[in-house]
């Protein structure tokens, strides 16, 4: 059954991944909350309530580990950077109508009354397990104070998930050769009773909820195999000091905390209810978003319909976390009789130079760091959530980042507005008087039918660069009509294409409010307008502009090269002291031989194999792509057609040799942008020093690998 198409009558919230309250924000956390951030805004232009809502996560190993790392009390801890937090996020316009936190009593009172629930509705049960156990320290030893092996992809792992592997969420006593992180000593696993929520009661019900999911496409696949598979069923408890107490009845288990995937998911609700109780429900009403008819329905029949009753709940999270969100938490909000959420967006990671960002070694851009250069954050806004689909992994670049403000923001919707409007303010006092032309105004609905649907698609990378499409059309019109000489000859028509170029202007001001509030609303104010223009829908592009204004002055400032170039070397200093790092443990662990990976265990059929469409190719013709390092672009012959691929191989192959090797193409792999040149299929090549793979005998090109 599909949901009603939004905007709908009932509230909706859109929620973004708590970030643990254990250290700096970088790069990778904004590109989440800038997006959830943009889609809110976005959401509210096209009609919908919408609140958007956050928090940091307090608790759990994430926080307790750092903590102690440092010799200071979790709570001191976990709040100093919440409070850092909270600071930090409107500095770049991320506007969380509530920003909480997991510990506070909001969060805690309806974290109890969650578990007291799922308890009442028998969800959950009590079993004994193996749980690590340093004896050294004397320490039970959860989640993050365990590292070991992956038992499903054999990769290193820490307790709780396979964070550098499959990804996957592992439960207590799973690591295999668990070491305490402690004292490095190898853990004992002893066996302990803990609390369980039964989350094979739901199996039938996620797979129905997984088919009603909208959202991101990895999002929506990912969860399918778990569903389908055999649920495990979550432990919902920890051997721990740090966190909310399992509310059991007469003292029972007491010494045991809610695991923190438990409490920090339920801080969306209880963050929505704050906001609701600071505004009053009769503005905005968190009951109906989360509950059904306003009360929750312990035990009853469910409603028939889900989209006909509670409100939009749509999540924008990391990669990382797509399973808790898919899976744990709508069983977690269904045993508690709460609404499920409507779509979850996941994005793609962030690396930094082609690997992934790393805090511990400094291999990242911090939020700091950008804003202390002087950047405006909607630059920052604009970059990251344009540059690429959201589900996509991309690099974050600095020559990337000026190129793209000098070229988009300062040569195109900058240059437009202020052309338009310096001539319109200099010639006619503001906007001349005339009727917008039938070609502008088609071209200004289809900018706004794009937004609308680009909303309902869940598409930010297309709101985000809407306006920017349109002043490049502006720009274009204005080049082809040359008013500057049509004022003398033919005022009629100059004054015509002049109004037109001020309604383009208007509304590129209404259009990019989601993705660059600060921008917009003063480009709001060079056209004359007062007043907020967050508070005006989309169609609002299309009214007439007011009468007079003024000279503007310019909206974007170009980025300078010396900067970036100062950058680009402090980031290739850390990151080549980071790799060091790597390096030196890599050697290490294998005395130099380099570690191979083990064989993967999940076997795939003939058909899934099929389905890779590897193709026999020759390289034309290979060149450097400016400013990446580590990639070329290549031309490769595969005998039906010719295609551009981009390769990270510049490092490892002499580039001006390649054109003529025979090389192995994965033809059918998704198109994907590096460094603004498209990639078109993929090179097979073999370990660290990207060996290419070939054939060996006379295969004509374009022959399939099979
Ligand atoms: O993975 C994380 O960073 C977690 N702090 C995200 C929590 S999101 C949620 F569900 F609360
Ligand atoms: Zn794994």
């Amino acid at each position: 059954m599909g949901h009603e198409q939004l905007p709908t009558e009932e509230p909706a919230v859109v929620t973004c991944g708590l970030p643990y309250a254990n250290g700096d924000l970088h790069v990778g956390h904004l590109r989440s909350y800038v997006a959830g951030d943009l889609f809110a805004r976005a959401l509210r232009r096209i009609g919908q309530q919408t609140a958007f809502v956050c928090g940091s996560d307090m608790h759990g190993t994430p926080v307790a580990v750092n903590a102690a790392e440092q010799g200071v009390d979790p709570e001191e801890f976990a709040l100093e950077w919440h409070d850092q937090y909270r600071e930090r996020f409107p500095q770049f316009n991320i506007a969380f109508d509530n920003y909480g936190h997991t510990h506070d009593e909001t969060n805690t009172e309806l974290t109890r009354d969650f578990v007291a629930s799922w308890i009442d509705n028998d969800h959950v049960f009590e079993k004994g397990i193996k749980v690590a156990y340093d004896p050294e320290a004397d320490q039970w030893l959860p989640d993050r104070y365990v590292e070991g092996t992956c038992p499903y992809c054999g990769e290193k792992a820490r307790g709780d998930e396979c964070d550098e592997g499959c990804q996957r969420h592992l439960e207590p006593g799973e690591v295999e050769d668990p070491v305490s992180v402690r004292t490095g000593n190898p853990a004992e696993y002893r066996r302990r009773e803990h609390k369980f929520l039964r989350l094979s009661d739901f199996q039938e019900y996620l797979q129905g909820f997984i088919h009603r999911l909208e959202g991101t496409e990895r999002a929506r696949q990912q969860p399918r195999e778990w569903i389908e598979g055999e649920l495990e069923d979550l432990c919902i408890t920890r051997d721990m000091d740090w966190g909310i107490n399992y509310p059991g009845e007469n003292g029972e288990a007491e010494e045991l905390v809610l695991y923190v995937w438990v409490d920090a998911p339920i801080e969306y609700v209880a963050s929505t209810k704050q906001y609701s109780e600071r505004v009053g429900a009769d503005t905005y009403d968190w009951t109906e978003v989360w509950q059904f008819d306003g009360e929750r329905r312990h035990g009853t029949e469910w409603p028939e319909s889900w989209a006909d009753d509670g409100g939009e709940i749509i999540h924008l999270i990391g990669p990382d976390i797509i399973q808790h969100h898919t899976v744990f938490w709508p069983a977690m909000l269904r045993a508690a009789g709460y609404n499920e959420p409507r779509a979850v967006l996941a994005t793609g990671f962030v690396g930094i130079d082609g690997k992934s960002l790393s805090t511990s070694r400094n291999r990242a851009i911090w939020a700091k760091e950008y804003l202390d250069e002087g950047f405006h954050p909607d630059l920052f806004r604009y970059y990251t959530t344009t540059g690429s689909g959201l589900e996509r992994d991309v690099d974050f670049s600095w020559d990337r980042f000026a190129e793209r403000v000098n070229s988009e923001l300062v040569g195109t919707l900058g240059n437009f507005c202020y052309r338009a409007l310096l001539f319109a303010a200099r010639n006619y006092d503001g906007t001349p008087d005339a009727d917008v032309s039938e070609e502008i105004r088609g071209h200004i609905e289809d900018a706004v039918e794009t937004f609308e649907t680009a909303v309902r698609e869940y598409d930010i990378r297309t709101i985000g660069q809407v306006a920017v499409d349109l002043a490049g059309l502006g720009n274009e019109y204005i080049q082809r009509n040359e008013p500057w000489n049509l004022v003398d000859d033919d005022p009629e028509r100059a004054a015509q294409v002049i109004r037109d170029c001020v309604q383009l202007t208007r509304a590129c001001a209404v259009l990019m409010q989601p993705v660059m509030p600060e921008k917009a609303q003063r480009l709001w104010e060079h056209v004359g307008e007062s007043g907020d223009v967050s508070e005006l829908p989309v169609e609002a592009a299309l009214d007439a502009p007011a009468a007079a204004f003024g000279e503007p002055d310019e909206l974007f400032e170009q980025v300078a090269e010396g900067t970036i170039e100062a950058l680009n070397a402090e980031l290739r200093d850390r990151v080549a002291a980071a790799s060091e790092g790597e390096n030196a443990e890599a050697a290490d662990e294998t005395d130099g031989t380099p570690a191979l990976d083990p064989v993967e265990t999940d076997r795939i059929g003939f058909e899934q194999f099929q389905e890779f469409d590897m193709r026999v190719a020759e390289i034309l013709t290979a060149e450097p792509i400016e400013g990446a390092d580590d990639l070329v672009r290549l031309e490769v012959d595969i005998g039906v057609e010719r295609r551009q691929v981009v390769a990270g191989i510049r490092q490892l192959h002499d580039v001006e040799s390649l054109p003529g090797t025979r090389v192995v193409l994965l033809a059918n792999m998704e198109t994907a942008e590096l460094f603004g040149v498209e990639s078109n299929g993929m090179v097979l090549a073999a370990g660290e020093e990207a060996d290419l793979l070939t054939t060996h005998g006379d295969a004509p090109l374009g022959s399939r690998i099979r």
